[in-house]
């Protein structure tokens, strides 16, 4: 306790990122302290994951002193540890959870692991103090384009997730054969805005009827058939079209399940979060049919889209509320069932 609130020390390492963040009785942000690897995998055209845990035990500590000294805060001052343990890259899981352990044996303050899904539905509790559940989620990222229920702050649904690729990872395949760099989203994003989006029309993939399913495979494979077709054929490709039309192909399909699924579970509000929640088109676009709807809408500012520690700090605080802490026998899991790890119902996979 500091000031009469109750402090959390966040921890995240599940992908690239390595963060720290230590919130104030669940929703006040008093630091956050990232290390981005993102220099050092985009020589690869990708995240390399053992080069990515090496990193992680080269900022840990760092990463964690500098959010404790921005925050003001010492180690006696804190409450609670929460720290992602699944689902991600193992490596790199592993040292967030044994750092978090670390600490939480020396300074004897409670541990407990948060399911990164729900650490990124958290962020916009710390961007919308008054926002609360009920409401649909969409959590689209490098690793996850999934559409879910939030009944309770531990009570989550998975309606829909992808089959294939998610949807920053297709954007991520499209920019490298397009060669316009690494991380695909935010240049896509960029490049667009210039483009014509009816320019090349690639297919929706919408699967079944009633599905909140996404799969995006097929589209990336037409984008680079349609690259590869016009290189042979000797013909110039106007970059922002063809970034414009397929970011209109992704979003078109996400907005569309996105308001099926508030429709369908009666909920009055959706909450955008993980990289791609900063896609300028897909914010746009929600905008409007959350407005034509009737829908209240919530996006976290970017720093709070990608991967970071006040998220988890924040999902930390409400599971400890309702559950208690997990013992130090908490474990990194690299697959983890979103409604079993928001109980902490921690199982390793078979
Ligand atoms: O949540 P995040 O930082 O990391 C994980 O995947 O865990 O998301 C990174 C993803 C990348 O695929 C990146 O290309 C995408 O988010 N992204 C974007 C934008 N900014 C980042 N995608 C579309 N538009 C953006 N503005």
């Amino acid at each position: 306790m500091k000031d009469g609130k109750f402090l959390v020390l966040g921890i995240e390492s599940s992908c690239d990122d390595t963060s720290a963040s230590v919130v104030a009785d669940g929703r006040d942000m008093l630091s956050l302290s990232i290390s981005s690897q993102i220099d050092i995998h985009t020589l690869y055209g990708g995240v390399v994951p053992e080069i990515a845990s090496r990193n992680h035990i080269k900022n840990i500590n760092h990463v964690i002193d500098q959010a404790m000294a921005e925050a003001g805060a010492e180690f006696d001052d804190l409450d609670l540890i929460g720290v992602t343990c699944g689902p991600g890259l193992i490596g790199s899981l592993v040292v967030g959870v044994s750092a978090a352990k670390a600490l939480a044996y020396a300074a004897d303050k409670p541990l407990i692991g948060v399911h990164h899904l729900q650490g990124h539905i958290s962020a916009d509790y710390i961007e919308y103090p008054e926002l609360e559940p009920p409401f649909a989620a969409v959590v689209a990222s490098g690793g996850n384009t999934d559409i879910i229920d939030v009944r309770g702050y531990n009570d989550l649904e998975l309606l829909g997730r992808t089959r294939d690729d998610a949807a920053g990872e297709a954007m991520d395949k499209v920019a490298r054969v397009m060669g316009i760099g690494y991380p695909g989203g935010p240049v896509i994003d960029r490049l667009a805005k210039s483009g014509n989006p009816h320019a090349v029309e690639f297919g929706r993939v919408m699967l079944e009827k009633g599905s909140y399913d996404f799969s995006f495979s097929g589209l990336k494979t037409q984008v680079i058939n349609y690259v590869n077709q016009s290189r042979m054929k000797g013909e110039n490709i106007k970059k922002e079209d063809l970034a414009a039309s397929f970011q209109q192909a992704v979003m078109d399909v996400i907005t569309e399940k996105a308001l099926e699924a508030a429709c369908e579970y009666g909920r009055e509000k959706i909450a955008l979060a993980g990289g791609v929640a900063s896609n300028s088109l897909l914010r746009s676009m929600m905008k409007d049919i959350c407005t034509e709807n009737g829908f209240g809408l919530y996006v976290p500012r970017p720093v709070l889209c990608t991967d970071n520690a006040a998220m988890i700090a924040c999902a930390a605080y409400y599971r400890y509320r309702e559950f208690g802490p997990d013992g130090l026998e908490l474990d990194a899991y690299p697959v983890l069932d979103l409604a079993e790890g928001a109980r902490g119902e921690w199982q390793a996979p078979h």
